[in-house]
């Protein structure tokens, strides 16, 4: 098998965009040949990826999708929005132990914690948390903003002795970044939030270390670019690869219904060369966030896509597409961990570039219920293998 140049090489079937060539700085392993009978083209090892920001639910559904992420990624941000929300450290190890209850036989994954921030969430609980090590981050909902956030902030001026604390300790804020006025089209809530809550608060308090989660537009991604410290964000696959047409194309799509809910094209744009620009502020959160077909399919569906079991493929697939895959590796395995003090993963994942598109589960099976995966509507032909 040869090292070869990435432009020499395309996919024969489905996958025919041209790439440009690696950057020199390329540090991950790059090989293209063929294997007769595997129809191996293309191999690319990387540190092993973590997942900034996931939705990983609670029974059944816990046991049903931690196995895909704990197939590719060695840790993974929790989001704290079960039903009864997790606020305490206690909830947090409660549910940490549930975790790694479900996880499968031999499996190696780290569920890094987070607190869902409350008007009454005391600074010293809090505080005590992230010292024992129970909580990495601690997560502000606004009240009402999506799911199961019913309990979450109403006056951002109620928590600011929390925040405080935080800045003084160094403890991450995570950030769901939408206004709830109704007044405010959902497709501005994003830009109204910096504007309204996140600009005031970074001034108020410059040395919290706020990460944007989930972040769809432009001014999202100027406003982190514009920033001198203490703000990063996540990036989800889906937001890389939708926009918001794909909600109404020829009839309404509920699979592609999330929150903060895909923008227009343009906002897609400023996405995709955020995530491959290699600025270390912006990483990979897939905001994989099951929810059973029938929540969905309904009259009043559920926001959330489900991407934990392809996630890897389609990011291949947008990097390849952007002529760079040499930045993959900051952007899933470096970045993130940078960004939140933690070592780097020694372990390696390798992903494969078929001549012919993989397939994968379209729907999963939950407790009696159906999940359907994020279906990016290209062909992915690279895997993990
Ligand atoms: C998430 C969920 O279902 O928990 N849904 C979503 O559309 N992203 C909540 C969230 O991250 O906002
Ligand atoms: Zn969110
Ligand atoms: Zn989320």
């Amino acid at each position: 098998m040869a090292a070869t140049s990435l432009s020499e090489t395309f996919c024969s079937e489905g996958c025919s965009q041209g790439r440009r060539l690696l950057a020199p700085a390329f540090q991950a392993t790059y090989e293209s040949g063929s294997k007769a009978g595997l129809g191996l083209t293309e191999r690319l090892k990387i540190t092993k990826p973590d997942d900034w920001h996931l939705h990983l639910r609670d029974g059944a559904m816990l046991e049903a999708v931690l196995p895909h992420t704990a197939k590719h990624f060695a840790r993974a941000i929790i989001m704290p929005n079960l039903v009864r929300p997790v606020v305490t450290a206690t909830d947090a190890a409660a549910y940490r132990e549930r975790i790694m209850a479900a996880l499968p036989e031999g499996a190696d994954f780290t569920p890094l914690m987070t607190l869902y921030l409350t008007e009454s969430t005391q600074p010293d609980d809090i505080a005590a948390a992230f010292d024992d090590g129970v909580a990495t981050a601690v997560k502000l909902y606004p009240a009402g903003a999506t799911t199961n956030s019913a309990s979450g902030v109403r006056d951002i001026a109620k928590v600011y002795a929390v925040l405080e604390r935080m800045a003084e300790i160094g403890m991450p804020l995570c950030v769901h970044g939408e206004v709830t006025d109704s007044a405010v089209d959902i497709f501005d809530r994003e830009a109204v939030f910096i504007e309204r809550v996140l600009h005031p608060l970074r001034t108020r308090i410059p040395e919290l270390r706020i990460v944007m989660e989930h972040v769809t537009t432009k001014d999202g991604i100027d406003y982190v670019r514009q920033s001198q410290k203490n703000l990063a964000a996540t990036l989800t696959v889906h937001h890389l690869m939708i926009n918001r047409n794909a909600l109404f194309r020829g009839g309404i799509r509920p699979h592609y219904f999330c929150l903060p809910i895909a923008k227009r094209e343009v906002h897609r744009l400023a996405l995709r060369e955020a995530a491959v620009s290699g600025d270390a502020r912006f990483f990979l959160g897939t905001d994989s966030a099951p929810h059973p077909d029938h929540d969905k399919e309904t009259a009043c569906g559920c926001a959330g896509c489900f991407t934990a079991a392809n996630a890897l493929s389609c990011l291949a697939y947008v990097f390849e597409e952007e002529g760079a895959l040499d930045r993959l590796e900051g952007f899933v395995s470096h970045f993130g961990p940078d960004w939140y003090g933690l070592p780097r993963n020694e372990e390696a994942i390798t992903l494969v570039k078929r001549d012919k598109p993989v397939g994968y589960v379209p729907k999963i099976e939950a407790g009696g219920e159906r999940v359907t995966v994020f279906d990016p509507e290209v062909p992915l032909c690279w895997e993990v293998v």
